[in-house]
């Protein structure tokens, strides 16, 4: 209902103009540059995050600003950017009147600064503050949110972006973040307040009405003819999944969940699932003061995402040609000969077919287990709370192969903390260029066959990123000692 009176409201294209050149991503970057308390040394990089109230003007001008939580009140929160090699220190001071904590989402990080509450740390409680301290292993996109009642917290805008760069990466003109994210709002632009209803836990998650980049709804990206961007994007969605066109501009995909691939030419939309991350090489080619709109078509409505506005006056009139690969990630291969062996099935939500789960141990039909707030399991075990016994239990540098399949009617993006994953065959077909992900998208009746080595030790959460779905059941445990 309200999805439609919002993305009905044509009226709205025109709001863009009402922002600085290059969009929200420009302001992100000038806003990190800001909150920096520390001047940044070469071999740690400290920063501030706030995590509290307020005001951020979704919709545009015609609406009232939408009250969000955000990371220095800020959505997306402060863009952090690294060098590779470079240690983080951010210090999070809870301004909010719940408990938080902050989860590096991608990172391969000691247990310690997961963020995890209840799991890796105690949650910062209101006027508290944590410090969390590390040196990612691995350069790319990834990006940092709430890890306490997510489902609400990263609804309501406590996201942002975390880009670690490589040493030498490919020459572009510029280097855009798109967080991308849905919002559900009322008619005021308020935020619904029905986090975790019944129906979206047991369906497709919270899918909103208001789609957005950098947490404005239609805003418009201005680009020059002949320009080369390397665009990240990052899906900061509770639930939705994007499947994005760029028309004819057919950009060229280097990156999946922050991890080098080998590159290749995106003739068809790119499915960017919930907590997924791509990084893609564009070539601005058209004319002079032209536009062309970014398409989602994902589910069965198509929308305009954004609009690529051209300036009137050319950047050059050739097409940049320097190479665009990436360094390939240094991220330990597992041994695919000398590996133990997990089978991981999700079932459950509606029409799942799930008759029956443990939960605490004990078998309880779907309705028991509903009543208590629980739909989905995982190899017929409902994940209730962090800690719990877990569904694989290894030693340190053990390599795992883990089939999953998706025996339920919706989509479930898997993330494993702590380590990326080889996807090495979709439906029993193999890949030919297998490649790292950390939160792959999988289908309905879908199975994935992957590969990692258990190399970081500590207990690692494993869940659908569908918000919604974690919360009712859909979430395990990962112990490697
Ligand atoms: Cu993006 Cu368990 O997190
Ligand atoms: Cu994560
Ligand atoms: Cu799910």
């Amino acid at each position: 209902m309200h999805r439609r009176a919002f993305l009905a409201w044509g009226g709205l294209t025109a709001i863009g103009s009402a922002f600085p050149v290059s969009g929200a991503a420009k302001n992100v970057a000038a806003a990190s540059v800001n909150t920096n308390t520390t001047t940044p040394s070469d071999s740690y990089r400290a920063i501030n995050l706030t995590t509290k109230p307020g005001k951020v003007n979704i919709v545009g001008p015609d609406f009232p600003a939408t009250d969000v939580w955000g990371f220095n009140g800020q959505v997306p929160g402060t863009a952090i950017r690294l060098q590779h090699g470079q240690t983080l220190k951010a210090t999070v001071n809870n301004a909010l009147d719940v408990p938080t904590a902050v989860h590096w989402h991608g990172i391969r990080l000691p247990n310690a600064m997961d963020g995890v509450a209840g799991l890796t740390q105690p949650a910062i409680q209101p006027g508290e503050s944590f410090q969390y301290e590390f040196t990612p292993p691995d350069a790319g996109t990834y990006w940092y949110h709430s890890h306490v009642n997510a489902y609400e917290q990263v609804g309501r805008g406590l996201y942002g972006p975390l880009i670690i760069e490589e040493a030498e990466s490919p020459q572009v003109d510029r280097d855009l973040v798109w967080m991308i994210d849905d919002w559900r709002l009322l008619e005021d632009a308020s935020i619904r307040n029905d986090f975790a209803a019944g129906h979206d836990v047991s369906h497709a998650g919270r899918i909103g009405n208001v789609p957005t980049v950098n947490g404005r709804f239609r805003d418009i990206v201005k680009v020059r003819t002949g320009e080369r961007i390397r665009l990240r994007v990052i899906n900061a969605s509770n639930a939705r999944n994007f499947a994005l066109s760029f028309g004819e501009l057919m950009p060229t995909v280097i990156a999946i969940d922050g991890q080098a691939i080998k590159p290749y030419t995106a003739s068809d939309s790119i499915t960017i699932g919930a907590a997924g991350r791509v990084d893609l090489i564009i070539d601005m080619q058209g004319e002079p003061g032209s536009s062309m709109a970014v398409v989602d078509s994902f589910y069965s409505d198509a929308f305009d995402l954004t609009k690529f506005v051209y300036e009137k006056t050319p950047l050059r009139h050739h097409v940049l040609d320097g190479p665009i690969g990436l360094a390939a990630a240094t991220i330990p291969e597992p041994d695919l000969s000398n590996a133990i062996k997990q089978e991981v099935v999700i079932a459950g939500g509606a029409m799942g077919g799930l008759q029956q789960a443990k939960l605490d141990g004990k078998w309880l039909s779907l309705r028991e287990i509903a009543q208590q707030g629980y739909v989905w399991a995982i190899n017929d075990v409902v994940g209730h709370k962090p800690a719990m016994p877990p569904l694989i239990d290894t030693k340190k540098d053990t390599s795992v192969i883990l089939t999953i399949r998706n025996e339920t009617a919706f989509p479930h993006p898997m993330h494993l903390h702590g380590h990326h994953m080889k996807l090495l065959s979709v439906d029993g077909n193999a890949l030919s260029n297998p490649y790292w992900v950390d939160s792959p998208l999988l289908m309905p009746r879908q199975t994935m066959e992957f590969a990692f080595v258990a190399d970081n030790p500590g207990e690692w959460l494993f869940h659908c990123h569908v918000l919604e779905h974690h919360a009712a059941g859909l979430g395990a445990l990962v112990r490697i000692a």
